[in-house]
């Protein structure tokens, strides 16, 4: 593992971008493994930034997002589809239809899931994985509990998790209930994984990722076992670690 602690965003934001860009520069036709969210909205910047001064292509590249809410109605503006379209995806020149985001509204989500687990194996293994950090230690939507999912599923959001995204709506209400979200499998098989946090409110549990015990009781603690895991936080999520 290697931990990166930045002093300002725009620093976090350009390494983590610059990492993206290196990949896709050596490797035109990479898969990537994309995350929503607040965390990775100045990255996507900083990538549109690259592309528009031509350091970087996205043409032959190809994407997976990690989740999906399950009954938004389609170009709902909370969707993950509508959020990766607005920050990234119409502002490069990544073919649309190798871009994917699992489908939350289809009629049968466990097909759909597993449909979504194909494609990716026809792609072949993510090259780079983004991924953030809930409070309580979820990876994509891959919630704390007795077990952990391998592959794509539907999972009932903890109430922390719409607690903690009912910012983006108008009220608690219309959060979703569930979503569909790569299991813990899909995200492990990725040769690197670049995970991103942000904030003082999150410190405590990148120190539990990181340096406490291995456990389904937080999903991101499977992150240490990851042979190429890269950690990009901000002085603020790496606070308990510098004490250390
Ligand atoms: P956030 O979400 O980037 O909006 O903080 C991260 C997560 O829940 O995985």
């Amino acid at each position: 593992m290697i931990i990166h602690v930045f002093n300002s965003q725009q620093e976090l934001n350009q390494a983590g971008a610059g990492i993206i860009t290196a990949l896709i520069q050596t490797k035109p036709d990479a898969v990537l493994g994309l995350a929503t969210g607040g965390t990775p909205v100045g990255i996507y910047e900083e990538l549109v930034k690259n592309y528009n001064a031509a350091r970087v292509s996205f043409r032959h590249a190809k994407s997976f997002n990690l989740d999906e809410y399950v009954g938004l109605p389609d170009g709902h503006s909370e969707s993950y589809r509508t959020y990766m379209n607005h920050h990234l995806f119409d502002h490069v020149d990544i073919q649309m239809e190798e871009t994917h985001v699992p489908n939350g509204n289809a009629d049968d989500v466990d097909e759909e899931c597993e449909e979504y687990d194909a494609m990716m194996a026809d792609a072949g293994q993510v090259d780079l994985q983004i991924l953030g950090i809930g409070h309580n230690g979820h990876i994509g939507f891959n919630e704390p509990g007795r077990e952990l999912t391998a592959g794509t599923h539907r999972v009932e959001l903890k109430a922390e998790t719409r607690e903690a995204n009912a910012r983006y709506f108008p009220s608690i209400d219309e959060v979703p209930t569930h979503a569909i979200t790569m299991g813990i499998a899909s995200i492990m098989k990725a040769k690197q994984i670049i995970l991103i946090v942000r904030g003082a409110d999150k410190a405590e549990i990148v120190e539990r990722a990181l340096f406490g015990p291995i456990t389904t009781d937080c999903p991101a603690s499977l992150l240490q076992a990851h042979p190429n895991l890269v950690v990009l936080l901000d002085n603020e999520a790496g606070s308990g670690l510098i004490e250390q």
